[in-house]
């Protein structure tokens, strides 16, 4: 059981997926189900990624709304010759309020290393964002009996030290559990969970104040089991995410005890 009660966040990634129209009613429906039913939704705080180019048009769906919207990632600086970048500010400008960084896709498919989050997440902060900062092991480093070294590590480099702790949430995705249908064991988010938790409490002032969010094959059947687990604050969902009734089925379940 958790110790310490913090706000449930559940945040949808939608990756590169939907057509316009459908980010546009996927926001749609998610905005007013979470407007209109407060009472059975048990999750306090609710994230929506869209692609960058449908950003814009989903704002107009989410604004005024419960909801939050954010980026995938950011540039680390603000404008310039970056072609095909975009800055926090940019982000910022259309109503994000929030960026997920260091995705284990990123980090695989564009090299994105420790450093490069740190910069993004020192530019995301200075534009006014909360950042999503994911971390997390190959299926090959746990194998080798590494996962809790890399995860630390990436930890370490991806926050720098100083980081405002009230502009952070952390997310410990596995990245064999992604878009897998494999959920990590209740041992291992436990386990990791708390160590990600002591770490932030050792690296920051008021780091124990961090949420951790827990990503990867999370499904309405399974986020109730993976809630009651001691420093798991919410969620990162990606393919649960594309369909309003099962991010909002777990963000009905997505409740701990006072
Ligand atoms: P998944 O993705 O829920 O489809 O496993 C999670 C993520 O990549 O954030």
């Amino acid at each position: 059981m958790n110790d310490q009660r913090k706000n449930i966040l559940v945040a949808g990634n939608w990756k590169m997926n939907n057509s316009l129209d459908e980010s546009v009613q996927l926001a749609n429906d998610i905005a007013h189900f979470v407007h209109d039913n407060p009472e059975i939704l048990l999750a306090d705080e609710f994230a929506l990624f869209p692609p960058y180019v449908h950003i814009a048009h989903v704002g107009e769906k989410v604004n005024n709304m419960p909801v939050m919207m954010g980026g995938q990632d950011c540039s680390f600086e603000n404008n310039g010759a970056h072609t095909g970048d975009v800055s926090a500010q940019m982000l910022q400008e259309l109503g994000c309020e929030m960026v997920i960084l260091g995705h284990s896709e990123r980090r695989q498919n564009h090299g994105e290393t420790n450093e490069a989050v740190s910069k993004k997440l020192v530019s995301a902060h200075e534009n006014g964002l909360t950042t999503i900062v994911c971390i997390g092991e190959t299926l090959e480093q746990r194998e080798a009996g590494d996962a809790f070294e890399v995860v630390l590590t990436q930890l370490e480099e991806s926050v720098p030290d100083g980081t405002d702790a009230s502009k952070v949430v952390v997310a410990y995705e596995p990245v064999w559990a992604i878009g897998t249908g494999k959920v990590a064991s209740i041992d291992n988010v436990r386990d990791m969970h708390s160590m990600i938790a002591g770490c932030l409490k050792e690296k920051l002032d008021n780091g124990a104040s961090i949420r951790i969010l827990y990503g990867g094959s999370v499904k309405p059947d399974n986020a109730k089991g993976l809630l009651e687990i001691n420093h798991v604050d919410g969620f990162l969902v990606g393919g649960a995410s594309l369909n309003a009734q099962s991010f909002i089925e777990i963000a009905k379940v997505a409740t701990k005890e006072e």
